[in-house]
């Protein structure tokens, strides 16, 4: 008689049978999904193959004024669904992606006053992903979010790899450390570099993060679609190895102005008893919208070169005159002599890239404000329509076309983004008016409006306007230190790359980043996106001029590995021209390399330690090969089993040199050439931070 009685309450409750102990669940093959009300609290659970992944954990929100979407809710009705259907990326890794979940609603409400908050559950076979969605009602209507109570209550002491949870920067090296050793104080204390500072909260860390369990799990904690809302870091419970959702905060101190209806970023675990798998999933771009841009004819990936390094390294500057700006009696700004924006350089760059065919040059500095643009906090820093008097950009548009080259133009704001804003339409109708594709933004520096941060919600917004803005005006984004992407480039696919992580640039102005770096950024940084990591550079030593000590921390080989395992679409070709000319034959494999793929086979991987990636370039039957390694050297043989069968192929291997070693002899290098079919298995010997790389073109 009770239980009939308790069935019939819970019926009533929730409008239609739910399950035991008003535990809802959903599924899709190994991964499953819990949610129940807890005494009213909405609660989440995640299993692998029966494992606990994130065991029951709080959910909600806590509003500005005292009000709280985390208890008191009772469910009025929940449903589910399947979903499995097939898509194409403009442009990507793959050129089908399935989008198959199983969906799970919960419609939750309070009394006193009557308000709704649902949250939507996906659950695919790599993991889950979950959004709260405001609908649209009278007692809530606009409203502030003063904090995310969402929680991972991981199961274990796992592995993970970690940086601080800073606001305004993501370029950190990462540190490996079990959960109960987080603490960005210890990290900064262990560090040579300057750039390292302690959070605002020690004990945050930035997502994606990734971890590794005792048992062999692999597990990566992000977000997808993140639209309108802050950045959410991870607050590190160190004892009870909760995670807790801390959202970057705004200039007065709360996290986000919400008006309703309105839907929050998913948050996403990914999961898999296979580290290949992580790399291979398509989770959070399967959460992000389809692209909302219909003509997506004029976005086209490619390779670049650009008078940059030259500047990084200290050969040349950005700024045209010396601070403070030098006048000659006439009035005229006096030339430092070391200019490398001028016609004349550009136009070396151009012949450059119009001799190896890389479609693209980006020019940096070619723009008034670079005297005292860093530093200086000032709102109006730079023009975005006004050349420096050595940069001829009629005749550079004349000679770029002449040759076939594609020019990017660079918009620095240094982190001016309200003076950006303001430019924003000038901007690219400048860049429309002398033929620029594509631009490369950055906000170097503190953020105006002051008391904003790079990864708050006034600035997401602004990345997505900017986004928006260009692709009104038909140009490609490259955004340099904007939020770590969330797969947006599903929904806006000319947002192209992004940097919002430690480049290969590091090499040049500090001390550099260990040799397992790039073993670690693909299941971090580049989980939510591509990134425009700058690899290629062929002088790998004695190129600084502020230290020269300083070394970049891999052979030359790994150099060209990462142009298939940091995957972007926009592929810069790093170093200065004569350090390729010196170097014609390993040169080849950045000519031949591809930048969008039909195909992705991830062959082997483990973070901070080596990752194998082949890549089918495409439309075309060419594939390519990355391998990298961390400071170990290696041996692996791979398969080419992914090969048509019975057909004939010329591979060349671009490998270590015999005695290669990132640190004594980086520049060591061999490349091979020989038959291949879908039968052979090649052998790698990888160097201490080396790597292998391998193009396949059938014969
Ligand atoms: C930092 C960017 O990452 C780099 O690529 C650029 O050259 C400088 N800022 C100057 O804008
Ligand atoms: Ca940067």
């Amino acid at each position: 008689m009770k239980k009939i009685f308790t069935l019939l309450l819970s019926l009533f409750a929730a409008g239609h049978l739910i399950a035991q102990n008003n535990t809802l669940s959903a599924s899709m093959d190994k991964v499953k999904l819990e949610f129940k009300l807890n005494n009213g609290k909405p609660e989440y659970a995640v299993y692998y193959s029966g494992k606990p992944i994130i065991k029951p954990s709080a959910m909600g929100f806590k509003l500005a004024g005292n009000a709280s979407f985390t208890d008191s809710f009772s469910l009025s009705s929940s449903e589910t669904k399947t979903v499995d259907t097939t898509w194409s990326p403009v442009w990507g890794e793959v050129n089908r992606i399935r989008n198959h979940y199983r969906q799970l609603t919960v419609h939750l409400t309070q009394k006193n006053p009557a308000r709704a908050m649902d949250i939507v559950f996906r659950v695919f076979a790599d993991g889950v992903g979950f959004r709260y969605v405001f609908p649209k009602q009278h007692n809530l209507q606009y409203f502030v979010i003063a904090d995310e109570a969402t929680q991972f209550a991981l199961a274990g002491n796992h592995k993970t790899f970690w940086i601080p949870g800073d606001y305004d920067t993501n370029e950190y090296p990462y540190t490996t450390s079990k959960i109960s050793e987080i603490d960005n104080r210890q990290m900064v204390k262990n560090s040579t570099e300057i750039a390292v500072r302690v959070a605002p909260d020690a004990q945050a860390v930035q997502t994606p993060l990734m971890m590794k369990t005792a048992d062999g799990l692999y597990i990566n904690i992000h977000e997808a679609a993140l639209v309108d809302f802050p950045a959410m870091q991870l607050h590190v419970d160190n004892n009870s190895y909760k995670l807790t959702a801390s959202l970057v905060p705004n200039a007065v101190g709360t996290k986000a102005f919400v008006h309703a209806p309105f839907n929050t970023p998913w948050r996403t675990i990914v999961v898999s008893d296979k580290a290949t798998d992580i790399l291979a999933s398509k989770l959070i771009l399967n959460l992000n919208d389809p692209s909302k841009i219909e003509n997506t004819s004029w976005i086209k990936p490619m390779k670049f070169v650009g008078v940059w390094w030259e500047m990084q390294i200290g050969k040349g500057t950005w700024n045209y005159t010396d601070y403070p700006d030098s006048l000659s009696a006439d009035g005229k700004l006096i030339p430092n002599g070391k200019h490398s924006a001028n016609t004349a350089n550009v136009k070396h760059y151009i012949d450059f890239a119009a001799k190896n065919s890389i479609p693209g040059v980006l020019v940096e500095g070619w723009n008034i404000g670079w005297e005292d643009w860093f530093g200086f906090w000032k709102e109006n820093v730079f023009s975005f329509v006004t050349p420096y008097p050595d940069f001829d950009i009629e005749e550079i548009t004349r000679y770029a076309a002449s040759k076939g080259v594609k020019m990017i133009m660079h918009n620095e704001t240094s982190g001016s983004a309200t003076d950006y804003e303001r430019q924003l339409d000038t901007a690219y109708k400048y860049m429309n008016k002398y033929g620029y594709t594509s631009v490369k933004t950055g906000y170097v520096g503190k953020i105006i409006p002051r008391g904003e941060y790079h990864d708050g919600q006034w600035m997401v917004d602004h990345y997505l306007r900017v986004a928006q803005k260009a692709a009104e005006h038909h140009v490609m984004l490259d955004a340099h230190e904007p939020v770590r992407p969330t797969g947006l480039q599903r929904t806006y696919p000319n947002w192209m790359a992004s940097e919002a992580g430690r480049g290969n640039e590091y090499n040049a102005f500090t001390i550099g980043s260990p040799p397992e770096h790039e073993t670690i950024m693909p299941f971090t940084r580049l989980m939510g996106g591509p990134m425009d990591y700058t690899p290629g550079i062929f002088k790998l030593k004695g190129y600084s001029s502020a230290d020269p000590q300083r070394q970049v921390h891999t052979t030359l080989a790994k150099q060209l590995a990462l142009y298939v395992t940091m995957y972007s679409p926009l592929q810069m070709a790093a170093d200065l021209p004569e350090n390729y000319n010196a170097h014609p034959d390993a040169f080849q494999f950045i000519k031949d390399v591809a930048t969008d793929w039909d195909d992705t086979k991830i062959l082997e991987a483990e973070p901070g330690d080596y990752i194998t990636i082949a890549r089918k370039e495409k439309n075309s039957n060419n594939w390519f090969i990355g391998a990298i390694t961390d400071e170990n050297s290696r041996n692996s043989t791979i398969s080419l089993n992914f090969l048509d069968k019975g057909k004939k192929y010329v591979a060349t291997v671009y490998a270590d040199g015999a005695t290669a070693d990132w640190k004594s002899n980086p520049e060591s290098y061999q490349i091979k050439k020989m038959t291949v079919t879908s039968a052979t298995k090649l052998n790698l010997k990888l160097a201490k931070g080396g790597g292998a790389a391998i193009s396949i073109k059938p014969l």
